[in-house]
Formats: C-alpha cells, sequence, structure tokens
C-alpha cells in the first residue's frame, strides 16, 4: 500500500510539473486528492490492515496529500502572479505619450482689434455703444451736419433701402444716437464698434462691408489738445510706445476743425519705405472737434459743451499692424491665413 501511494505520489507530481494553467491545477487535484479521487480511492483499503500498519500508512498518505497540495498551492500562486503582471501590462499608461491634439480655433484677426481697441478706451473710461446697421438717412447724414444734397454725401456711396433708410455708411450715426440717449448728461464717452457698408468694387483696399469703430467724448471744456492726447495714448498701445502722430487738417462736415490722423510708419518707424510711400507717415484715421451743429441734434448746448470724435477702419488698422496686403483675406475664411493669428 505503501507502494502504490508513492507511486500515486509520483504520479501526481510529475503531471503537475507540465501543467501551465490553474484550469488543469484544479482537474489534477480532483482526480488524485479529490473525494472520488485516486488517493481516497487507496485509502479505502485501510480497514484491512493491522493496527501497527494503520497509523504508518495513514503517516505517509497524509505526506502525500500534504507533497502534491504544497506543489499545486505553489503553482496556483506563481499563476496568480503571472496573470496579475500580465493584466498591470496591460493597463499600463504610458504617461509621456503626447496626448492626442485637439484642433484649436482662434479669434479672426478682426474680432481681436476690435477687442484691443475696446481694452484700450475702456481703460481710459470709455463706454462700448453700438447702433443699427440698418440707418435713418437722418441720423447717417442730417444730424451729422449733411443735408439731403449736399455735395460730401458723395464721398460715401450707400445702399438705400427706401428714400429714408439706408445701410449705414460710417459708425457716426451713433454719435447722435448716444447724445439723444444720454439726454444732456455728461461726460458723453464711449466708442462704437460696427459693421459699415459702401457702394464699393472690392479691391485689394475697399470692401462694400467693413468695421469701424467711432469714438466720441462730449462735456464742458473738451478740447483739441485732448483728442490729440488721447489718439497718442490710443496708438502707442495698439502699435507700441515709440509711435507718433501727426495731425493734418481735413474735412468732414460733423467735425469742425478736422484733421486726419496719420502715426509714424508701422513698418520703416519714420524712416520711409514702400509701405508709406517714403513719407514715414501712415493716415489711419478721421477725427475732429464735434461741429456745434452736431452737438445741437444731439441736445447739447454748443455754447456749453465742447467734444471731439474719432473715426476708424478697423482691417486698415488690422492690416497695418499684422502686415496683410489685401482686405479680402479677411472674407475669404481661408483657414492657411486665419490660423496666423489663432494664438494672438
Ligand atoms: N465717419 C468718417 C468716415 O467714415 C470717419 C470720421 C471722421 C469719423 C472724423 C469721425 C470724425 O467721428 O470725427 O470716413
Amino acid at each position: 500500500m505503501k507502494e502504490r501511494l508513492e507511486a500515486l505520489k509520483s504520479d501526481a507530481l510529475a503531471e503537475l510539473a507540465g501543467v501551465n494553467d490553474a484550469q488543469a491545477l484544479g482537474d489534477i487535484r480532483v482526480k488524485y486528492l479529490g473525494k472520488k479521487g485516486a488517493l481516497t480511492e487507496i485509502l479505502r483499503g485501510m480497514g484491512a490492515l493491522s493496527a501497527e500498519e494503520r497509523p504508518v500508512i495513514g503517516q505517509v498518505a497524509n505526506d502525500v496529500r500534504g507533497a502534491i497540495e504544497a506543489v499545486i498551492e505553489e503553482k496556483q500562486e506563481a499563476f496568480q502572479r503571472a496573470e496579475t503582471e500580465k493584466r498591470l501590462a496591460k493597463e499600463t499608461i504610458d504617461v509621456t505619450l503626447p496626448g492626442r491634439r485637439l484642433p484649436e480655433g482662434g479669434l479672426h484677426p478682426l474680432t481681436k482689434v476690435i477687442q484691443d481697441l475696446e481694452d484700450i478706451f475702456v481703460g481710459m473710461g470709455y463706454q462700448v455703444a453700438e447702433g443699427p446697421e440698418v440707418e435713418m438717412d437722418y441720423y447717417n447724414f442730417e444730424a451729422l451736419n449733411l443735408p439731403k444734397n449736399h455735395p460730401a454725401r458723395d464721398m460715401q456711396d450707400s445702399f438705400y433701402i427706401t428714400e429714408d433708410i439706408l445701410m449705414r455708411t460710417h459708425t457716426s450715426p451713433v454719435q447722435v444716437r448716444t447724445m439723444q440717449a444720454m439726454q444732456g448728461e455728461s461726460p458723453v464717452k464711449v466708442i462704437v464698434p460696427g459693421k459699415v457698408y459702401r457702394r464699393d468694387d472690392d479691391d485689394a483696399t475697399h470692401s462694400f462691408q467693413f468695421h469701424q469703430v467711432e469714438g466720441i467724448v462730449v462735456g464742458k471744456n473738451i478740447r483739441m489738445s485732448d483728442l490729440k492726447g488721447t489718439l497718442l495714448q490710443f496708438v502707442r498701445e495698439m502699435f507700441g510706445a515709440h509711435t507718433e502722430i501727426r495731425l493734418r487738417p481735413s474735412f468732414f462736415p460733423f467735425t469742425e476743425p478736422s484733421v486726419e490722423v496719420d502715426v509714424t510708419c508701422i513698418k520703416c518707424g519714420g524712416a520711409g519705405c514702400r509701405l508709406c510711400k517714403q513719407t514715414g507717415w501712415i493716415e489711419i484715421l478721421g477725427a475732429g472737434m464735434v461741429h456745434p451743429n452736431v452737438l445741437e441734434m444731439g441736445g447739447y448746448d454748443p455754447k456749453e459743451y465742447s467734444g471731439f470724435a474719432f473715426g476708424m477702419g478697423v482691417e486698415r488698422i488690422a492690416m497695418l499692424k499684422y502686415g496683410v496686403d489685401d482686405i479680402r483675406h479677411f472674407y475669404n475664411s481661408d483657414l492657411s491665413f486665419l490660423k496666423q493669428f489663432a494664438r494672438l
């Protein structure tokens, strides 16, 4: 019987040696150690043994069971360890791998310039106002001292909807709208960004629709030097601290006196280049002291109040600031153009 037990042991160990998965391990356990297994089978014969033999064989049987179980346990642990390691390896995250990039949008350069302008003027205490793009002839022209048939209307060919309603040709109508809305309170101090429309043929520098930013300040003792200081501050923040300005006499019906404002050339700094046609100066906006008639139409007594106003083209500022040579680039929705501004 002892021999059979020893044989069982070596059979079991030999079989275990070749096992390499948990399922087979379980099968072997059942086969040798299970209730109906080989060991039980052999031990059934215990009854036939003598009283002296029984404990000896019992001991041998226990040793055999212990030896087989030890190997099974050891293997089981090894399998579990391997299993865990495999899972860990599969679940490992390589934190050094670059992430998947999300396509990143950006502001349109015109939006960016308008936001910059707003920041600069809000920093000087201005409020941002808006007005309608479909405008009355009255606000677009008449209230700005441009009566019907005034020759200066030719400067701004317009899209008319009816005889009295048109697409506004500039943001200046919001000057009078704002003054009227303020009902005589002062100071008036707003900038007005927005779209404007002109009956123009599109080319590198003209577009039938573009953007302006208007500014108007009305109060007591507002002087031309305030206008000049304001504009100097503005251009230095927009184009850089070394920028200078120059005012040239000009004419607008809604300002008197009127000026055109130049900045030192953005490209050559004033030395003279092709962009500034060798003059060192580049025109960027129109401005002046609010005409007494306009103050009056806005509800402010020109004997008591004075003011200045200015208006500029956003596309022009953007073209100068970013070196864009054709206004149509802003409207073509060409991503290779727009992406250059994505991180501004
Ligand atoms: N509205 C003028 C234009 O579109 C620009 C302008 C000039 C606006 C002088 C002003 C100003 O407020 O004072 O050409």
